[in-house]
């Protein structure tokens, strides 16, 4: 049909976009159970499918593949057709990628809680779910890759290589991680063993980081934050280092997950130097991220949806400084199993990932609802508060306790014995666990105002998809 080919495919990154609300809404109050469930462990009710252990996964799958999933979804579906005017290659395989995600959001709802997992954290799903993932995601990058394919512009824009990278990584992670012998429909065993099995896992679960937590968002970050600013990005060079140096350091750092294990020590090293070199194209990006607003910065005073990209990007630096830092084995014999991790991730996931997707969205549901703006710009405001101070009073709780336990565990007498019990760590640890409950609920309360925004923008707006420009006009 000529006319529907004359315009670009808003329906299925409408769609994605509203479930990423929903999702963020689901995994964040999940997050805040479980945070509550840490103060009050008779949050479970003894009943089995509320018990800490089922919850913790549901929650981490919940924020990274339902929420971050929905949100690189919406985002690349969109940059990618903007970018190179053409409409999505397949509506009918991007409905397919729609429905078949929601599918396996809703079977890893079902399952986890019912204590249904491969115990690989970040892969617990069983089998017949890994192979719908499968399924889905070669939909998704034939529909992505053949959007590029067809483009009518010759140049292919950066976010599309860091789109474009996320999606053939993952695939390629997802499908080494998860080969496993059936024993049954819900139980299997993994295909590898000992060591081999770890090392697959944790190549798997830091490259999930790097590539589904950290690539597909910097792809966001190099349309939506020019776009916002009204500049073009600092430096298209820079760019360019920065997405080879990325993919290439991110494989090699997997060991550092594995410090002090039955790992090959020289495997441990490797994954710690790489982890070390990765600040560099970590930080180049940041700064061309951050520096592409220089001309720009008064906006900063007047537009939230700027704030968001750019508070983001800090805690994208602060966390990727971190993780550098507690990879360093003397530091990691420290920071490891203690809630300094805890803290690093959600500098990360809160504060990056989460940050950077709320500001993306809002640039983007006035957009795909026919309006020009949110359909209230306070409550923007008001959400980049409530969810900034929630974020620092998470990582701030989680650093000072993860640090005390980490000098408490390996304080030691005269005679060599332990001054603590390690009960006594756990008591040491409680007010920070309310500091922290404290602030996920203002993150989740932040989080329930933008779902409340996007029902009055979607309720209030008149849906229509964009029409894609004459081959002659350049601009996406
Ligand atoms: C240069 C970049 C980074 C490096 C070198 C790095 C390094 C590390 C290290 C050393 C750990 C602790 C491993 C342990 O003791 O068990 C860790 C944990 C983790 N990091 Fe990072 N990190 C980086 C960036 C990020 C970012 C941006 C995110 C999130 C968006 C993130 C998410 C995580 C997660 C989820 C874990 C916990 C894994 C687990 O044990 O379940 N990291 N990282
Ligand atoms: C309201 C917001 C949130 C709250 C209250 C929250 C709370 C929690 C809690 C209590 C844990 C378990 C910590 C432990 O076992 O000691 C956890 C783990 C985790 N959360 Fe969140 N979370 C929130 C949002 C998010 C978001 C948005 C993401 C990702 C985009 C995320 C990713 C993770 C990950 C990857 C872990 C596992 C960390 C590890 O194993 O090292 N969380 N969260």
């Amino acid at each position: 049909m000529p006319e529907i080919q004359n315009t670009y495919n808003y329906k299925v990154v409408r769609q994605f976009a509203v479930m990423t609300v929903v999702w963020g809404v689901v995994g964040m109050l999940v997050g805040v159970i479980i945070a509550a469930q840490l103060l009050w462990p008779q949050l479970n009710f003894d009943i089995p499918w509320l018990t800490y252990g089922r919850l913790r996964p549901l929650h981490t799958n919940a924020v990274i593949f339902a929420f971050g999933g929905s949100a690189l979804f919406t985002t690349s579906y969109y940059v990618v057709q903007r970018t190179c005017h053409a409409r999505l290659f397949s509506d009918g395989l991007a409905a397919f990628t729609f429905w078949g995600w929601q599918l396996v959001i809703v079977a890893a709802a079902i399952t986890l809680p019912l204590g249904i997992t491969t115990s690989k954290e970040y892969a617990e799903l069983e089998w017949p779910i890994d192979i719908l993932i499968a399924l889905v995601w070669v939909a998704y990058a034939v529909v992505f890759f053949g959007t590029v394919f067809k483009r009518r512009v010759s140049h292919i824009y950066v976010a599309n290589w860091f789109f474009g990278a996320f999606i053939l990584t993952v695939a390629i992670l997802h499908i080494a991680n998860s080969a496993a012998v059936p024993a049954g429909l819900w139980k299997s065993y993994s295909a590898y063993a000992g060591a081999q099995d770890a090392m697959v896992q944790w190549w798997y679960a830091h490259n999930a980081v790097g590539f589904f937590l950290t690539a597909g968002f910097l792809g966001m970050m190099y349309y939506f934050i020019p776009k916002q600013a009204g500049r073009p990005i600092y430096s298209y060079r820079l760019s360019v280092v920065h997405f080879w140096a990325l993919i290439f350091t991110y494989m090699w750092a997997g060991p550092h997950h594995l410090h002090y294990t039955a790992l090959p020590d020289w495997a441990q090293s490797i994954g710690m130097i790489f982890s070390l070199v990765l600040l560099a194209p970590s930080w180049g990006g940041m700064i061309n991220g951050i520096m592409t607003l220089s001309g720009a910065w008064h906006k900063l005073r007047t537009d939230p949806i700027l704030k968001f990209m750019v508070v983001s990007l800090s805690f994208y630096g602060m966390s990727t400084f971190e993780g550098p830092m507690m990879s360093i084995k003397t530091v990691n014999a420290l920071s490891h199993y203690t809630d300094w991790t805890i803290g690093h991730v959600h500098s990360g996931a809160l504060g990056w990932v989460g940050l950077v997707s709320m500001g993306s969205l809002y640039y983007l549901i006035p957009r795909l609802s026919g309006r020009t703006e949110m359909h209230s710009v306070p409550a923007i405001n008001l959400h980049f508060w409530i969810a900034t101070i929630g974020i620092v009073l998470y990582i701030a709780a989680m650093w000072i306790a993860g640090v005390m336990q980490g000098l408490m565990w390996r304080a030691v007498g005269e005679d060599g014995t332990l001054t603590y019990t390690f009960v006594e760590s756990v008591k040491a640890t409680y007010p920070f666990y309310a500091v922290r409950l404290l602030g996920g609920l203002l993150y989740f309360s932040g989080m329930l105002v933008m779902a409340w925004n996007t029902w009055k923008t979607v309720a209030g707006g008149q849906p229509a998809d964009a029409s894609i420009p004459a081959p002659a006009m350049a601009h996406a």
